[in-house]
């Protein structure tokens, strides 16, 4: 039966009688089974049309080999259709009937419908057998009271006790006997016929969660980089202020104890600026003991020995690393009168004139960490760039000496990549030199270990 005409009747029993006071006696009388009756009720109590009172009582309930027997009816039955005239024996008609052979014979033999003579042939002394116990295993299944028979069933286990809750029901205060249904939607019908005058609509839910739009997704770089930010937050690390793009070339190189011939100096490598071509604002004490390093050494190194010119080192450029951010951080540490350790990174955009290609643009974001402290090691180094790297999902690293003017020793960081099952290089790392700390004014003994690598390439 439709829950619209369950629900009918329910109302219309309402409205002649007053109230309902046993849910499962009206679910029986309308012949659906109880739950079919609840989900009506439940509707019915939301908009408050009616209300209801829960009676709670243990009640008989099917189990689940029960259940099988109210829908597909009784073993026993079964056994007694599959017997010819003639009688069958035991061998074929347990082939027939399958697991439930034994119970079927059973209760047949029970019910007095077999004979089990000799020579193992069954006969039938029933022309043929009505399924009472299926009946009443459907009854209680509807949440019918059956008071006597229910001996039957429990001897041979088919319920068990179980709490139910029904309902004894009665008007509400938003009764109706019937349930007007507001229209959502002006259909082509609606139109056609003209009903659409007297629809009723229902109301908005300007609740609702809604659907999520597919649109406005993060950025996949960005969200990478808010991934590496994040590990760098959760190791301790501040970022430096990297927004200034356009560097001088004492900050870019000078600082960095890069020679002023050095080919990345070059404008095949670097951009520099036509205007403002250079830049005046430079610490003049500080610029004087980058020049003396690069030209006769201190601090126990013998330098490059070359003639350095102020001019070449006032040369605006577009930066081409944030290793000179670090250097301006670093010489502000420097200028402070106590010492304290730092853990820096950044990550922005840096510039080089290469030629474009799949993998390379002129211009993109260099991710660097520098940690400054007294006493550290290339230990230290290798220590960090595992710790940052594994967090990032790259576990198994390999490091390679290299050269940077700037670091001594220098290693290239290399990570087993599983899909191209080799060693890809992904960063560049070392210990600051003691000619571009000292200078600065950092105190003897204070080591930085810092590293580099690109966010897209
Ligand atoms: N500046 C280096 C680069 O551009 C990266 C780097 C940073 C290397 C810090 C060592 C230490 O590749």
């Amino acid at each position: 039966q439709p829950s619209a005409d369950v629900e009918g009747a329910l109302l219309a029993h309402l409205n002649a009688n007053g109230e309902i006071p046993d849910s499962r006696a009206f679910a029986s009388s309308l012949g659906v089974p109880h739950k079919d009756l609840e989900d009506v009720i439940k509707r019915l109590l939301a908009f408050r049309i009616i209300e209801s009172t829960d009676i709670t009582t243990e009640a008989w309930v099917l189990t689940d080999e029960a259940k099988g027997y109210a829908a597909r009816g009784c073993p026993e039955v079964h056994l007694v259709a599959a017997i010819p005239p003639e009688g069958a024996s035991r061998a074929a008609l347990k082939e027939e009937l399958g697991d439930v052979f034994d119970i079927a014979l059973k209760n047949a033999a029970k019910n007095k419908w077999i004979e089990q003579g000799n020579r193992d042939v069954v006969l039938r002394t029933v022309e043929d057998t009505k399924d009472e116990l299926q009946e009443l295993l459907k009854r209680v299944e509807n949440g019918e009271v059956v008071p006597d028979p229910i001996k039957v069933l429990k001897r041979r286990k088919l319920v068990t006790k179980e709490k139910t809750i029904w309902y004894s029901l009665k008007k509400g205060p938003e009764f109706v006997v019937k349930r007007k249904t507001l229209a959502t939607d002006v259909t082509r019908e609606h139109l056609k016929s003209g009903d659409w005058k007297d629809l009723e609509f229902k109301d908005y839910n300007y609740g609702a969660q809604g659907q999520p739009i597919a649109i406005g997704y993060s950025q996949p770089l960005l969200e990478v980089r808010e991934a590496i930010q994040n590990i760098f937050l959760e190791m301790g690390f501040s970022e430096m202020p990297t927004n200034m793009f356009v560097e001088s070339s004492f900050w870019n190189f000078d600082a960095l104890f890069q020679p002023q011939q050095h080919p990345a100096r070059d404008s095949h490598d670097t951009f520099f600026l036509k205007a403002p071509a250079t830049t005046t604002q430079l610490p003049d004490d500080y610029l004087e003991k980058v020049k003396q390093v690069h030209q006769s050494g201190g601090y126990g190194s013998k330098g490059y020995g070359y003639d350095w010119k102020r001019d070449e080192a006032e040369k605006n450029l577009l930066r081409t690393h944030t290793t000179a951010v670090s250097a301006r951080m670093l010489y502000k540490l420097a200028q402070e009168e106590h010492f304290a350790p730092k853990r820096y990174y950044s990550i922005d955009r840096v510039f080089r004139n290469e030629a474009v290609d799949r993998t390379h643009l002129a211009e993109f974001h260099q991710i660097e960490g520098l940690i400054c402290d007294y006493g550290l090691t290339l230990g230290d180094l290798i220590g960090v760039l595992e710790d940052f790297f594994s967090r990032l999902g790259m576990p198994k690293l390999r490091f390679k000496p290299a050269y940077n003017p700037y670091t001594e020793p220098s290693m290239e960081i290399f990570s087993y990549h599983e899909g191209f099952k080799k060693w890809v290089e992904i960063g560049n790392s070392g210990m600051f030199r003691p000619e571009m700390l000292l200078p600065m004014g950092l105190p003897e003994g204070v080591n930085v270990i810092a590293w580099g690598l690109s966010l897209e390439r």
